[in-house]
């Protein structure tokens, strides 16, 4: 898949903001492959809130190495769709083990577009200050949290109660959507994004593979163990190439 056109791409944004409406000249549009990629994101709609997950991993399901280097499991167009991804939501989630293994800013750099919301979901309490998805450069910031705890200036601190010793996706959803965010990434790492899923919280999920074998370290999605195939999960997918990696582009609403 190539570069998307500015106008297809000018288009994906004014549907994420809903600012202009689509006309009847846009039947080409809707027809390209980048439509039909990125419109549902851009166009997601649910309540509370539309989600999509995100995993770039490796042939054998690996994110990253045993010491946690991700950087980079995947290939540089599917960073730029990472990024796509980013300007067209309302804010990236991230969990605790993301945040202190890379330290992401969680800003779109690659791509024109907005930047997201960030939030982290840090339930004890373990995120130093310093994180740089903290630092105020003007997008919003979020920490979802099992207890009060002070947070840096201008960051807002949303606490939940914990249900069977975790938060439940559902309720950080409904949360951020009171907030009025309701088009959620959830971006990493493995653990995030397979609790969302458990949850049914995922409308969308994109799993972008690397033509790599990296053959230890943490995997992608982990959920509770299933006896039959006939319970296993079969989304909808359609596939995509970007550049040496593979996309499967997975619905689940
Ligand atoms: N290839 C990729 O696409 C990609 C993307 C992102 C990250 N990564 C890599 O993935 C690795 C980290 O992934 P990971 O799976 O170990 O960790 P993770 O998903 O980033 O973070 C998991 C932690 O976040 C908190 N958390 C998340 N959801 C929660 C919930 N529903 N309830 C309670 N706590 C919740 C918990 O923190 P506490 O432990 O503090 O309770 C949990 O242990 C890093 O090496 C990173 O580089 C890869």
């Amino acid at each position: 898949m190539n570069q998307p056109n500015e106008l297809i791409w000018a288009r994906l944004l004014a549907l994420a903001s809903s600012t202009a409406p689509l006309e009847p000249a846009d039947r080409l549009v809707e027809m390209s492959t980048f439509w039909r990629l990125y419109a549902p994101v851009a166009g997601g709609a649910a309540d509370p809130a539309y989600v999509i997950g995100q995993l770039g991993q490796s042939l054998d399901g690996r994110i990253a190495t045993p010491t946690g280097r991700s950087h980079y499991v995947n290939g540089p167009e599917s960073i730029d769709h990472l990024h796509r991804l980013r300007a067209l939501v309302d804010a990236v989630i991230v969990g605790t083990g993301t945040v202190l293994a890379d330290d992401p800013r969680l800003t779109v750099r690659l791509v024109a577009g907005p930047n997201p919301a960030r939030v982290a979901i840090d339930p004890g309490g373990r995120l130093p200050d310093t994180a740089r998805l903290f630092a105020d450069d003007g997008a919003r910031r979020f920490v979802i949290q099992a207890s009060e705890r002070r947070r840096p200036a201008g960051v807002t601190s949303i606490t939940l109660a914990m249900r069977d010793g975790r938060l439940d996706p559902r309720d950080i959803v409904a949360a951020l959507a009171g907030h009025g965010l309701r088009r959620l990434l959830v971006e990493g790492g493995g653990k995030t994004v397979s609790q969302f899923l458990s949850a049914g919280a995922l409308h969308r999920l994109h799993v972008t593979v690397a033509p790599v074998v990296i053959g230890s370290g943490p995997v992608g999605l982990s959920l509770p163990p299933i006896d039959r195939l006939e319970a296993a999960l079969r989304p909808a997918v359609s596939v995509h190439r970007l550049g040496e990696d593979v996309l499967f582009d997975c619905a689940f609403d």
